[in-house]
């Protein structure tokens, strides 16, 4: 059965959710040791590695290293989960077509950090959550599907973030099943899902 790598630096709920969808995961990658989600991997009995980025001079060196964990496992698909790295231009081409972000922000508005943050302070009413296959810019590359959400009048930092990653947690496994369905299809930087399924929610 085809298999999928996550990476993750953290928490792990989005490696949660997929493994919860029942996805088969070949292998949870953390360049962290205190990466909180290891420890549900290993009660799961999911394979871990941990490619410490401290341990390597150069990202190169670093990228090396993690495509030669990744490549162990012989996984379909690279999915980021959290991943708080860089990735140089040789992995991302290295893995093009196969390898997926989980972005909390509707692409293209917010890329980069304090996603919440930007959007309150922007003021926007409507925002969410994107999986987009991987391209050497930064949160950039077709997007496979978004989740909206609405921004409350009363919302904070926190109150707004959980809300997202709520939904972050029903799209990522969608899109990893599709993947791995091999239902999507990129046609000039377009994701189009054979069977026409819905590309986006909306929060409850
Ligand atoms: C999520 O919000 C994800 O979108 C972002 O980092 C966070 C990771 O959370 N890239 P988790 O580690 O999956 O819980």
């Amino acid at each position: 059965m085809e298999r999928i790598v996550i990476l993750i630096s953290g928490r792990g709920s989005n490696m949660q959710a997929m493994v919860e969808a029942g996805l088969p995961v070949a292998a949870v990658i953390s360049n962290r040791a205190e990466a909180a989600g290891l420890e549900y991997a290993v009660a799961r009995g999911i394979a871990t590695v941990i490619v410490e980025h401290r341990d390597y001079a150069t990202r190169e060196a670093f990228d090396a290293a993690l495509a030669q964990a990744i490549d162990g496992f012989h996984p379909e698909l690279v999915a980021l989960a959290g991943f708080m790295r860089i990735l140089t231009e040789g992995f991302v081409l290295r893995y093009r077509g196969r390898l997926l972000n989980i972005h909390p922000s509707l692409l293209p508005a917010f890329p980069g950090l304090d996603t919440h943050a930007r959007a309150l302070a922007a003021g926007v009413k409507l925002h969410g959550a994107t999986v987009h296959f991987v391209t050497p810019q930064l949160d950039n590359g077709p997007i496979v599907i978004q989740a909206a959400v609405p921004v409350l009048a009363h919302d904070d930092e926190a109150r707004l973030a959980a809300r997202v990653l709520a939904e972050e947690h029903r799209i990522y496994p969608q899109a990893a099943r599709w993947f791995l369905e091999g239902k999507l299809v990129i046609e000039s930087g377009v994701v189009r899902v054979k069977g026409d399924h819905p590309q986006q929610l909306y929060a409850p």
